[in-house]
């Protein structure tokens, strides 16, 4: 009954997305069902997973807003009154095997849910950068990287090949590369990537790009702690953390100055902008097992409340319908994480 009310919802987001996408030709994104196919070809298919972030868990959090926060938006999120999040962690990939203890993206997926059943979701990475500027540049990256389906061989010429004409492309995996192995889901920066702009009751305006900044300050593993790691360790870590009560992130806006680019994902504002702390959020719980609030649902980060919009990034709505692809993929075949 609960699947088939997501799924009746995302499939409406889903054809509403495609329509967009026919109507646009500013913006003449690839099919999202395509940008899926994709996806599977380049990263393996493995049913029941999203097509991204495949191995994770669920954990719920509150969210108190912050004076700051209640100053430059007029969303309820903001109000002081604690707020309950669905919240999902997860690595970077489609594999459900994904090794833990590697130099690779983590994720923090949330949904606030906000009072008269208002929500706003996000999807946050453990960089300051996204992998590509536009959807057509994503969809050319994975295309590059598809193995051959006969000898499972990727072709390095053809990766050359786009990356030289494409340079972005290459930003985010030599971050990744330059950053050691996290030690925990919780002592992790988590970057929204694209900017947003925040308004309040007096139409004011500010714009920016939010980080979630652990409290206890950024943590890592030596190479030589991350190999004796079990390469599920991130799981245990995290109910360890949040039952000692050791969970919790600054949601922080950096304001753009006039000039700083808010519409590429590959572009990060420059080091040292002014920070805004917007609110506290504290992870209360984590599921037991593969469960959970966030398994059947995805994370959009278009459904932003009044009081938050997102910039002119293409990458930014590109999202939505393909989430809805994949979570319907999901669905139909039975989710799992
Ligand atoms: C056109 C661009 C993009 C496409 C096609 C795409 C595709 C996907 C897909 C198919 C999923 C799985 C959704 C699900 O089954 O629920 C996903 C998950 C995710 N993506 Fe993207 N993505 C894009 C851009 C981005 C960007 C720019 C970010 C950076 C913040 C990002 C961060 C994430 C995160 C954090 C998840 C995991 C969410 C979760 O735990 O459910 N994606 N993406």
């Amino acid at each position: 009954m609960k699947v088939s009310k997501y799924l009746f919802t995302h499939l409406v987001f889903l054809l509403s997305g495609v329509a967009l996408t026919i109507t646009d030709p500013v913006h003449a994104n690839p099919d999202p069902s395509k940008m899926v196919d994709q996806f599977e070809a380049t990263s393996g298919k493995f049913d029941g997973f999203r097509r991204s972030g495949a191995k994770g868990i669920c954990a719920m959090g509150e969210f108190v807003g912050s004076a700051a926060g209640r100053r430059i938006s007029n969303s309820p999120a903001f109000s002081g009154t604690p707020i309950p999040v669905i919240v999902r962690f997860s690595v970077g990939g489609a594999n459900p095997k994904a090794s833990d203890n590697t130099k690779t993206q983590r994720n923090l997926a949330l949904q606030f849910n906000l009072p008269n059943n208002e929500v706003w979701q996000m999807g946050n990475i453990s960089a300051p950068v996204f992998g590509s500027s536009t959807p057509e540049q994503l969809f050319g990256r994975l295309q590059s990287l598809q193995p051959d389906p006969r000898t499972k061989v990727v072709d390095q010429s053809k990766v050359k090949a786009f990356a030289d004409a494409n340079p972005e492309v290459l930003i985010q995996g030599k971050y990744y590369a330059s950053q050691p192995v996290p030690a925990s889901y919780v002592s992790t920066n988590y970057w929204g990537v694209h900017g947003f702009g925040f308004s309040n009751e007096k139409k004011e305006k500010v714009w920016g790009k939010w980080i979630f900044e652990p409290f206890g300050g950024v943590q890592t593993l030596t190479e030589e702690i991350a190999k004796t790691k079990s390469p599920d360790f991130l799981f245990d870590d995290l109910r360890q953390r949040v039952t000692s009560g050791n969970a919790a992130f600054n949601f922080n806006l950096e304001l753009a100055e006039p000039g700083d680019i808010l519409t590429n994902a590959t572009v990060p504002l420059p080091e040292g902008r002014k920070k805004l702390t917007l609110g506290v959020l504290k992870i209360v719980s984590v599921s037991t097992d593969a469960g959970g609030s966030c398994l059947n649902i995805t994370f959009d980060p278009n459904r932003m409340p009044p009081g938050v919009e997102g910039a002119a990034d293409p990458m930014l709505p590109a999202r939505a319908a393909s989430y809805a692809v994949s979570l319907g993929r999901r669905l139909t075949e039975g989710s799992k994480q």
